[in-house]
């Protein structure tokens, strides 16, 4: 496995990869690796000749008083994670590659970036917009993965994707989940052993409403007030920052349709945690 530092170095892979006809998969993350991303990166080796997988932790999505600087960093243990799978190479730019002095170039998508977290993170899908259309520019992917945990930014990232003719397909993959059911994270890591307890009521209170909508006992119009209710109960949530149904297409808040994105953020004393489901009626 090659791990590739600089972005001149990686246009070369790829180069070499094109000219040979091959089609290059690419998993972009932030690295701390957990199964979710391993999964992903199954999903792209079996689909794809060449699989790349970056990892940089991109300080254009972090806000002022978010966890960048603590959020968790484990390279060795990732490349060891990844060549033990058939990944063929470790993209891992040093930021002043991807963000040099002066640079000034931003990718806004808006709308879709101003709802749910975007209301609590300002400028977050900015900053994930601009590096992973960084990151396509310097691997040329066929096909790009993310997980569907974070449903905003594949929305976000395919609505880039249309909207500046990228010639990549964006695969998005189902949310892998721990045994009781929390949404697998690399902030997981950040909770105590009583938040770590009680995480998996997210998940659980999604499932229940999911159901209850399924088999009419519960008005989607009525799905943000038993959400709040279930959540506030729970002892380690401290915050609730949305709880509701969206249009899946839109993720505007809505009261009745066949299809529903049930989504939720809430924190755990300084953990933020998200998680989500589409139930089709
Ligand atoms: O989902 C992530 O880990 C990040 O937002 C991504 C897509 C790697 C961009 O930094």
């Amino acid at each position: 496995m090659e791990i590739i530092r600089s972005i001149s170095g990686m246009r070369e892979f790829s180069s070499d990869c094109l000219q040979s006809n091959k089609s290059i998969g690419l998993v972009p993350t932030m690295g701390a690796l957990h199964e979710g991303h391993l999964s992903i990166v199954r999903q792209s080796t079996e689909a794809n000749d060449i699989t790349v997988v970056s990892i940089f932790i991109n300080p254009a999505q972090f806000s002022e008083g978010e966890d960048f600087s603590r959020y968790p960093r484990d390279y060795d243990g990732d490349i060891s994670k990844l060549s033990a799978l058939s990944a063929a190479a470790v993209f891992m730019p040093e930021a002043a590659d991807i963000y040099p002095d002066g640079y000034k170039t931003y990718v806004e998508v808006r709308g879709l970036s101003e709802r749910l977290c975007g209301m609590f993170r300002p400028g977050h899908f900015t900053g994930v917009a601009t590096v992973v259309l960084k990151l396509f520019n310097a691997v040329r992917p066929t096909r790009a993965y993310f997980g569907l945990k974070d449903y905003q930014q594949c929305a976000v990232l395919k609505k880039m994707r249309d909207d500046l003719n990228l010639d990549c397909e964006i695969v998005l993959c189902p949310t892998v989940r721990e045994a009781d059911g929390l949404a697998m994270s690399s902030r997981n890591a950040y909770l105590s052993m009583e938040q770590r307890l009680d995480a998996p009521c997210i998940y659980k209170a999604l499932k229940d409403t999911g159901h209850a909508i399924k088999n009419g006992s519960l008005k989607i119009k009525d799905i943000a007030a038993k959400l709040h209710e279930t959540l506030s109960a729970v002892k380690s949530i401290t915050e609730i920052q949305y709880a509701s149904a969206y249009d899946p297409d839109t993720l505007d808040e809505i009261t009745h349709g066949a299809r529903v994105l049930i989504a939720v953020a809430v924190k755990m004393g300084a953990t933020r945690l998200i998680d989500n489901i589409v139930v089709e009626l």
